[in-house]
């Protein structure tokens, strides 16, 4: 196990997979070892069959040699011909989210379905000359969608600006039935240079590649400048000027005893909202019980406060309900 330095990972808004496509190939554990050491949010791994891009890198058996050496989530990006021939290969290699390219010419959906079944994340990857409308026939099925901004097969490449211009937005509308974790990516041409533009355009995860692999540049400074360039246009660009929400900040909604405090939480969570539920040092209930806080992302706070603050306060009526009963049984 590498030593990682968790707190480089990314506080603001933005994240960043750093690909290892540019690294030393001779070396792959030794391109882990680096990005992760310092302060990738994500491996983002650039498989290539030679067919589908004319390019040839590694597979999942690669990939499953690697995923002891850190527990990083591993960002897959197939720019292969058959991913569905070999998906099993590359949830068994352990990568966290898998995403593939919409241009190919086998069936979409089974392999979407057996990537979610597998409890990972799962993408379509748009080529820049690919409208954005090849994707919505599968909208409902994918966590990511990953918008190329060069074309696929090496990394070094011109970022292509008006691409990510033209896709964005409509990216993010293909997310909407993902309340919490749909996730627009960007990748190809990322750098100091057009991190904030990205940022702007309301990406959420940055693949970075050659950037990082600048003789002389420190990684972790070239990481962190992205992530910092990035939450700023997201911040001016797109947000009005107010700082973005920290992207893994948990807040409050409201303390009940325990029991109402889980039904809220399973009326939450089956929305694909996660919910933390934590022993509060609230009031202290006649069963001697103190509440428990239920938590949810920040991001998401307005919209549960929206869709659930009636269940919310019914529930805390019902509690005022029981704490009364509880005291009458005891005298
Ligand atoms: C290209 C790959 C990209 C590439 C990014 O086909 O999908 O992930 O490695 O490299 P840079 O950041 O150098 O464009
Ligand atoms: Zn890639």
């Amino acid at each position: 196990m590498t030593s990682e330095n968790p707190t480089g990972r990314g506080t603001g808004r933005a994240r960043v997979a750093a690909s290892i496509l540019d690294a030393d190939l001779g070396n792959l554990a030794h391109a882990v070892r680096r990005v992760t050491g310092a302060g990738t949010d994500r491996v983002h791994l650039d498989v290539m069959d030679g067919h589908f891009v004319p390019n040839l890198t590694f597979g999942a058996k690669t990939i499953k040699a690697l995923r002891p050496r850190t527990r990083v989530p591993f960002d897959a990006h197939l720019m292969i011909s058959e991913p569905g021939r070999y998906i099993e290969e590359y949830l068994d290699a352990g990568c966290d989210s898998v995403t593939f390219h919409v241009e190919i010419e086998e069936p979409i959906p089974p392999t979407l379905k057996a990537i979610r079944a597998a409890g990972r994340a799962a993408g379509l990857a748009v080529k820049p000359g690919t409208p954005l409308s090849a994707l919505e026939p599968y909208a409902e099925s994918l966590d990511i969608v990953l918008i190329m901004t060069v074309e696929p097969g090496f990394g070094g490449q011109e970022f292509m600006k008006d691409v990510l211009a033209a896709k964005a937005a409509g990216a993010r509308e293909l997310l909407r039935h993902k309340l919490h974790g749909g996730e627009v990516h960007v990748d190809g041409g990322i750098n100091r240079e057009t991190a904030e533009f990205a940022g702007s355009q309301g990406v959420d995860v940055f693949v970075v590649g050659s950037a990082l692999f600048v003789r002389g540049r420190d990684m972790g400074r070239e990481i962190r400048l992205i992530r910092a360039l990035a939450d700023e246009g997201y911040q001016y660009g797109i947000n009005d000027g107010k700082p973005p929400i920290p992207r893994d900040r948990m807040t409050p909604i409201t303390s009940l005893p325990k029991h109402l405090a889980h039904r809220l939480m399973a009326e939450i969570e089956a929305t694909g909202i996660p919910v933390i539920m934590l022993r509060g040092d609230g009031q202290i209930n006649p069963d001697g019980v103190r509440d428990y806080d239920l938590l949810v992302p920040a991001n998401v706070e307005a919209h549960v406060n929206r869709a659930h603050g009636a269940s919310r306060d019914r529930l805390l009526a019902e509690a005022e309900d029981w704490r009364a009963g509880l005291l009458a049984k005891q005298g």
